[in-house]
């Protein structure tokens, strides 16, 4: 689990922002769901016979009830979907998620026991269209956010009867190599046969050569399904890779999987950044009508690591240096007087010599430094020194403000705000601006 200082948020911010853009222009709205969900809800829709459910989850009986930090979003947005009756108010729809999961699983680079995901699910559209639209939108989400050449990878493993009559086959060609198989396996042979094409371990990678493909047990109507599917990423010129191997660790999906994978330089060649797929029996099973689903998430960490996004550190825009008692008084005025003019701004008020005040103003980032002693106070002026242009001038006491927004609308340097209000409004820019400034 993580600890996010204030000098990374900023990319994390951006990121964000990207998502909640990207899926906005998607229309996708934002749902938010409870951190906690009763355990039978994941059980059920999950998989017992699932490493998430057998050994990763954070599940306790509290007053009676067995309860369970959320390992996903999948199984609670399909869970509010269905409590909300939310297929009787629209035929379609398209919701998105931000926010921390848990899973015990053993911690490495890009794996962490409280993770964070950006997701997204659309109830209500059973067509191949819908899942090549949400794979493409993926790719250029990445690119935007400076993964720069995603890999697609996709697969579709039918509906329940298809996998049935593909697993009874997949059983059918392991038995005989039964004793060479993993362990772990060994007893999926019996559990999740399924999950055996997934096996990172050698011997069973061996024995999965051969084995047939679940392509070629698809109903046709499964394949019309994948048909379009390859058809639309085709109309799209989204490049992708067929790889029937592509089970997914949870049991709920059918039909459409998919998996986005990139900067292996960074994350390793098992890392992946993006799972999803389709899962249209979720929502009948928990008591809801017959209502098809597609769905994705990806590891805000993983994305983190894999993106080159750079963002400016800059803190403050106007750094506040007074000299003295008295200056402090009007210094703080001051900065009061350039916050509400949408200007970010430090005073510093720790008494500190000129020399360290200016150290400050560097670190900060921040465009400009304002002294303010006795003397400017009495003379009914401040100091402004540009850091970026490396010039100081005299300015009126009463021209500070739209001196500052003049010169940062024309400046050089502008830097970003970094708050939750710019992150909520999604890619805005929030940079220094001038809307009511009047002539320097
Ligand atoms: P998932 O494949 O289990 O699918 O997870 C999706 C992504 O979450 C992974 O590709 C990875 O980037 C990230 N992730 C998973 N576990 C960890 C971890 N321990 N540490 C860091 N990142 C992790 C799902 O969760 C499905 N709910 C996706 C979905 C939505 N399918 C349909 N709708």
């Amino acid at each position: 689990m993580n600890d996010v200082l204030p000098g990374e948020i900023g990319r994390w911010h951006r990121v964000e922002a990207a998502f909640r853009s990207s899926m906005g222009r998607l229309g996708y709205r934002e749902v938010r769901t409870p951190y906690l969900e009763p355990t039978g809800l994941f059980v059920r829709t999950i998989g017992e016979a699932t490493d998430v459910v057998e050994k990763e989850m954070y599940s306790f009986v509290f007053h009676d009830e067995p309860l369970t930090l959320r390992p996903e979003g999948t199984a609670g947005a399909a869970r509010a979907y269905v409590e909300h009756k939310i297929h009787n108010v629209e035929p379609v729809s398209r919701w998105f998620y931000l926010g921390p999961m848990f899973r015990g699983e053993r911690p490495a680079k890009g794996r962490y026991r409280q993770f964070n995901q950006v997701g997204a699910e659309c109830f209500g559209d059973p067509g191949p269209g819908c899942d090549a639209e949400m794979i493409d939108a993926l790719v250029g989400f990445l690119v935007e956010i400076g993964i720069p050449k995603p890999d697609v990878f996709i697969n579709s493993i039918g509906n329940a009867e298809t996998r049935e009559r593909y697993k009874q086959a997949l059983v059918k060609a392991l038995e005989p190599k039964k004793e060479t198989l993993s362990a772990d396996s060994q007893r999926r042979l019996v559990t999740n046969p399924l999950r055996i094409l997934d096996s990172k371990h050698p011997a069973d990678k061996a024995a999965i050569e051969g084995a047939p493909t679940v392509l070629d047990f698809l109903s046709d109507e499964d394949r019309a399904h994948w048909d379009g599917l390859r058809r639309h990423l085709d109309a799209l010129g989204t490049a992708y890779t067929v790889d029937p191997k592509l089970v997914r660790g949870l049991d709920y999906y059918g039909r459409t999987l998919f998996e986005i994978k990139g900067a292996y330089d960074k994350l390793g060649a098992g890392s992946t950044l993006v799972g999803g797929g389709r899962y249209d029996g979720m929502v009948e099973e928990l008591g809801g009508p017959k209502v098809p689903a597609i769905g994705f998430a990806a590891g805000l960490e993983r994305l983190l690591i894999a993106s080159d996004l750079q963002v400016p550190t800059s803190v403050v825009d106007v750094l506040i240096a007074p000299l003295g008692e008295r200056a402090v008084d009007a210094a703080l005025v001051l900065g009061r007087d350039l916050r509400r003019a949408d200007v970010r701004c430090e005073v510093d008020t720790r008494n500190a010599s000129i020399k360290a005040q200016l150290r400050r103003a560097n670190s900060l980032g921040a465009r400009f430094a304002i002294i303010v002693g006795d003397r400017e106070i009495d003379e009914g002026i401040v100091e402004l020194k540009d850091l970026a242009n490396r010039t100081q001038e005299r300015v009126a006491r009463a021209d500070v403000v739209p001196r500052i927004l003049a010169r940062s609308a024309h400046g050089v340097v502008s830097a970003e705000v970094e708050s939750a209000a710019s992150q909520a409004e999604a890619n805005a820019d929030v940079s220094l601006s001038a809307p009511d400034a009047g002539d320097p």
